[in-house]
């Protein structure tokens, strides 16, 4: 356990990272940081610097696997980092603004371009790190700017990042991000909500959006499907404890009863396995384990 710990209510001790995740596994962190604003967040990484206490962002926490043993460092929610502003064609939000309540505002407003992002949790800035997105396009083609924190704390700013984005990649040199422009279209706000409807409801058939799971575990491998592969090698329903792999999509791991991270690795590394024997194809996590 650190030490000293600045007395400010952001930060906590032996926070339980499973309430933080989507998956709900995970063991304490020695260190929590909820900053208010940039300014706390930079005096916080300054502080974790100047001790060299290694730390991990946390945004929505829907895409990470956290281990059950502590966590020796600190972890830095953004969640509260969450004003967006609207201007034209424009919206600028703090990294830890929810995708999901972006999307509602641009169908309200008009604003064309989010819908592919719908079903999607999180937050801004963990879709901007993971060029989140899926058939109907990715978060990367819309974001006009990216302002963000290297670990020493000196603010950089990313403009056009188009060409550092790559497959459930955005590349920002392990900055923090701490606002992202997107640049939206218009369009009439019943087209953009009957799209959203469209997206949300395709979805809803296919992923099993409404249980308690990191999304797609692994990244599609070239020209396939990780769900299809995973399902071809008879793992769908698959048991580890409270975890199983779904019997909706194969990509997906749902924390059924109380499942711990050994359970979710067990079944994620036989997943691993079985397609590598069965079909030669080596697949990558998509989710982030820490
Ligand atoms: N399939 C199966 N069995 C399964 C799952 C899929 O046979 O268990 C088949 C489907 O029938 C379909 C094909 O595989 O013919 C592709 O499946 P799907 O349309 O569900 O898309 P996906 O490639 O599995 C990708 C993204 C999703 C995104 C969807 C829709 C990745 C790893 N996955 O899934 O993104 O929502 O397209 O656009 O890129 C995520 O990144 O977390 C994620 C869920």
């Amino acid at each position: 356990m650190v030490g000293y710990l600045p007395s400010r209510p952001p930060c906590k001790q032996g926070v339980s990272l499973s309430k933080h995740t989507s998956l709900g596994v995970g063991g304490a962190a020695d260190i929590f940081f909820t900053p208010q604003t940039l300014r706390e967040l930079r005096d916080e990484m300054e502080w974790l610097q100047s001790r060299n206490i290694p730390f991990n962002i946390l945004g929505g926490g829907t895409n990470v696997a956290c281990r059950d043993k502590t966590f020796k460092g600190a972890i830095i929610n953004t969640k509260v980092l969450n004003r967006a502003w609207h201007e034209g064609l424009r919206i600028k939000a703090l990294s830890g603004c929810s995708l999901a309540m972006l999307v509602k505002r641009c169908c309200e407003l008009g604003l064309s371009g989010l819908e592919p992002l719908v079903g999607i949790p999180g937050t801004i800035g963990g879709a901007v790190i993971m060029n989140a997105g899926g058939r109907h396009g990715n978060i990367g083609l819309l974001v006009e700017e990216v302002r963000a924190l290297s670990p020493e704390g000196e603010e950089r700013v990313y403009a056009r990042p188009a060409d550092r984005f790559g497959y459930r990649k955005g590349d920002f040199n392990g900055d923090i991000i701490t606002e992202v422009v997107l640049k939206l279209k218009v369009e009439s706000p019943s087209v953009v909500r009957k799209r959203v409807c469209t997206i949300m409801r395709e979805k809803f058939a296919v992923q099993p959006l409404s249980a308690r799971s990191a999304g797609c575990v692994f990244k599609n491998p070239q020209g396939e499907s990780a769900g299809r592969l995973i399902d071809r090698c008879g793992l769908k329903g698959r048991c580890a404890g409270g975890m199983k792999i779904s019997p909706v999509h194969a990509n997906f791991i749902i924390n059924e009863s109380g499942g711990s991270f050994e359970n979710f690795m067990e079944l994620a590394g036989m997943a691993q396995d079985r397609v590598r024997e069965n079909f030669g194809v080596e697949m990558e996590y998509e989710i982030k384990v820490f």
